[in-house]
């Protein structure tokens, strides 16, 4: 089988269904690594949060079913690739590609926001590129409905923000924290906030001061740093206006919103889609053995899946 992707609790396979030969992608998640790294209940969010998803920018569940080993997650199959990938590819894209990609993100989180779901994972591996160059977001592994606070650490190192860093209690606008951070490493190729060390990272991230590169424009300059407040009640996306305040922004100027949700604008990149099943877009992956059991393994715990 065709691996597109590995994480720490599973794997993402091509998958093909048997009657309709429609592609997808089954997310295979190990109950055992489930329940060793405690994460029972977030595999639970995922899986509902997944299952009432409805928005053009985030991928949502087709079928979902468990084994004696796994618990499977089926999603439409997003040929065009990580964003990481093209990311990586080009070096470093356009200003205008960065903005088409980041206003997406924006009414992603706007609407995940709207459901009191913060979404806490939002990095360009989780950043899919559909066959018509929009994005659509995946892994809601992290992804949790909260009314007020929360205080559990997850995500990715570069994208966290400082309040989730010194384990205060946290909202959802570390979301719009981690914009900020995919905005500066869109445009520059690299994170603001870089270590090989992740204590080193956490260090640079509470200090807040990172250096731009000169060739960002004023507009993305400006819209960086009034996301990138250690000051929540300063943070963009945070203040009164809410999402209006990036909406109205100048580096946004000559994004039509409504437009972009029904895909009336003009993608910067379409990926070359050869046939159906194609994963050329997705890196190489040895392929996983899947484990096999006589009896149900951990039963009890995943008894309401
Ligand atoms: N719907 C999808 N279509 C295509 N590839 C996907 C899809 N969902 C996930 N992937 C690939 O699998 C990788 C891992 O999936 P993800 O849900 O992010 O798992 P993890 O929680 O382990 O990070 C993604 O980064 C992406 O490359
Ligand atoms: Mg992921």
């Amino acid at each position: 089988m065709n691996v597109l992707g590995t994480g720490a609790f599973g794997v993402v396979y091509l998958a093909k269904h048997m009657e309709t030969s429609k592609y997808y992608a089954m997310k295979m998640l190990e109950k055992e690594k489930i329940v060793k790294f405690k994460q029972i209940e977030h595999s639970y969010y995922e899986k509902k949060i997944l299952c009432g998803l409805n928005f053009p920018f985030c991928v949502y569940m087709k079928y979902f079913f468990k084994d004696n080993v796994y618990l499977y997650y089926i999603l439409p199959f997003i040929p065009g690739g990580e964003m990481f990938s093209q990311l990586r590819k080009m070096g470093k894209f356009e200003e205008m590609s960065s903005k088409f990609y980041a206003a997406q993100v924006i009414l992603a989180l706007e609407y995940l926001h709207a459901c009191e779901l913060v979404y806490r994972d939002l990095k360009p591996e989780n950043i899919l590129i559909d066959r018509n160059g929009y994005i659509k977001l995946t892994d809601f592994g992290f992804c949790k409905l909260i009314r007020g606070r929360t205080w559990t650490l997850c995500g990715t190192p570069e994208y966290l923000a400082p309040e989730i860093i010194l384990s205060k209690g946290y909202g959802l606008t570390v979301d719009w924290w981690s914009l900020g951070i995919l905005l500066f490493e869109m445009s520059a190729g690299y994170p603001p906030f870089y270590a090989s060390d992740p204590m080193r990272i956490y260090e640079k991230i509470v200090s807040g001061k990172y250096r731009t590169p000169t060739h960002f424009s004023t507009e993305l300059k400006d819209l960086i740093t009034r996301i990138l407040q250690i000051d929540t009640t300063r943070r963009f996306g945070n203040l009164k206006n809410g999402v209006l305040d990036f909406k109205m922004h100048k580096f946004f100027k000559d994004i039509d919103w409504d437009g972009l949700l029904s895909n009336r604008m003009t993608a910067p990149f379409l990926p070359k889609i050869r046939t159906a099943g194609d994963t050329s877009y997705f890196e190489n992956y040895d392929e996983e053995k899947i484990k096999e059991s006589p009896i149900c393994l951990y039963e009890e715990e995943f008894a309401d899946f």
